[in-house]
């Protein structure tokens, strides 16, 4: 109920000479409200209508008023009720209060009564929403606050220098959208908030929603907000990232899964930045950025019909690529240092040394997990070391060591080695289009997927 709304109340009493006189009452007040003088009358009109005070007379004939009070504050926690009882049932009275009725009254009472009684329970209601609502927005804030701590690029190497130059042009143009791909674990998700907080959007919100983590109800609802009754589970409004994010910037981590039917949806409200709620018809005015991740082949699932190209293509203003981890070794010794500096703080741990064979094992290990296999690395190395000096025992590199990987200084390299780099390489510069890569290799589209498939090469794996 949003303060210019009226307030819905239901009366259920069995005598309809009360009810109506009741409800002319109300007539001109800033309430709505229903009779109903038989139980069944009353489940009805609270299936059917969001009431936020039910005025429950305990003495109906034939039901007991304390279960209907029991059945409605259970199937409806956020309805208040209050109850009416006949002069000097104290034991009814009491009871009901435990049973959560808000207030009671005596019959016969003065108008009067009912109508301070209504004010005190929609103070009450407006309060609970509020108090609801600032605890929403506490663990957004909590939830940015922590986002803040974890947000340094580091890296030496020639390509991340070059994703951080892209990150800082896609800072300035604070409307463009970016699709930020690579492997999983390769920072993608650092990147987009980089982004943000380097924009004019900084001061406002930065949401996460991942396409993959929920059923397509319910990512609908967390997009675009719902109204109070749209369906099982919305027991109040609720605002969605859309509106949420107004004036921030929105992250859509995971978009390759993206539910079909919602991608429709999505991409009219990227265009328009205009919403609805669920079950609801107000339109409301939202500005927010797009920046969205993939680890998925994503023009894989464009060509299997199950990603739509008008979308990609709203996506696609701006596009980073975040290489993988072994593609620029360089970045290994600084990544480790920072995250070893990182770890011994905060396991209260004196500062530790990283023995050199570590950095050059390291360089030749193909880090499938990316930069946050190397993280996870450097904090078991933290937690479980002895001594001053990490050593090669302390990361287990050489039983992690990938089957796949080439060393540029060995002499000896296989064919199949050479074929999987030239497809991985190919795939890459082809921006991903099996087409292109087979053009660029000389053979057929099925022949590259049939080398793909032989090799294990899976397409997201660059
Ligand atoms: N260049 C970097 N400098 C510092 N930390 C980094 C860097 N790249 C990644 N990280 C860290 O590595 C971890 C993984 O990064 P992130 O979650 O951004 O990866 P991701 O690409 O979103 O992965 P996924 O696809 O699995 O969601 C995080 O703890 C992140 O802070
Ligand atoms: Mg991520």
């Amino acid at each position: 109920m949003e303060d210019n709304e009226k307030l819905k109340i239901l009366i259920l009493d069995d005598e309809k000479e009360f009810t109506e006189e009741l409800s002319g009452f109300f007539k001109d007040s800033n309430i709505l409200s229903y009779e109903s003088n038989t139980v069944s009358e009353g489940r009805i009109i609270l299936g059917n209508n969001i009431i936020d005070l039910f005025i429950l007379d305990v003495r109906l004939p034939g039901a007991s008023g304390l279960d209907i009070l029991k059945e409605v504050k259970n199937k409806y926690p956020l309805m208040e009720v209050i109850i009416i009882s006949a002069h000097g049932d104290m034991d009814t009275v009491i009871k009901a209060m435990r049973l959560g009725a808000f207030d009671y009254l005596r019959k016969p009472f003065r108008f009067i009564d009912i109508q301070i009684a209504i004010e005190r329970t929609q103070k009450y209601i407006q309060l609970q929403r509020k108090l609801r609502q600032m605890e929403e927005k506490n663990s957004l804030i909590s939830k940015n606050l922590e986002e803040k701590i974890d947000r340094h690029l580091i890296g030496v190497s020639p390509q991340i220098l070059e994703v951080l130059e892209q990150a800082m042009t896609a800072a300035s143009y604070p409307d463009a959208s970016v699709l930020i791909t690579g492997e999983s674990g390769t920072g993608k998700e650092n990147i987009a908030r980089i982004i943000h907080h380097s924009s004019n959007r900084m001061e406002n919100h930065f949401c996460t929603v991942n396409s993959s983590a929920i059923t397509e109800t319910l990512l609908e609802s967390e997009f675009f907000g719902h109204k109070r009754g749209s369906f099982t589970g919305a027991i109040e409004d609720k605002m969605g990232f859309f509106e949420v994010c107004n004036k921030g910037t929105l992250f859509l981590d995971e978009i390759a899964d993206m539910p079909f039917n919602l991608q429709a949806k999505i991409l009219r409200a990227i265009e328009e930045k205009v919403i609805t709620r669920v079950g609801d018809t107000k339109l409301i005015k939202t500005d927010f950025r797009i920046i969205s991740a993939t680890n998925h082949e994503i023009y894989e699932r464009v060509e299997n019909k199950k990603f739509r190209l008008d979308l990609l293509h709203r996506l696609n203003t701006l596009h980073i690529h975040i290489p993988p981890l072994r593609e620029r070794p360089e970045d290994i010794e600084p990544l480790l240092i920072h995250f070893t500096d990182n770890f011994t703080t905060k396991f209260n741990k004196p500062p530790l040394e990283i023995s050199k064979e570590v950095f050059s094992a390291l360089r030749k290990y193909d880090f499938p997990g990316n930069v946050r296999e190397l993280r996870n690395m450097s904090e078991r190395a933290v937690m479980l070391g002895k001594g001053k000096v990490l050593g090669i025992n302390d990361f287990m590199v050489k039983s992690l060591k990938h089957d796949l990987h080439v060393n540029e200084n060995e002499d000896v390299i296989d064919l199949k080695t050479v074929e999987i780099n030239a497809i991985r390489k190919s795939l890459r510069n082809s921006g991903y289009n099996q087409k292109a890569a087979a053009d660029l290799l000389g053979i057929t589209r099925n022949a590259l997927i049939r080398k793909m498939q032989k090799y294990g090469i899976i397409v997201n794996k660059s």
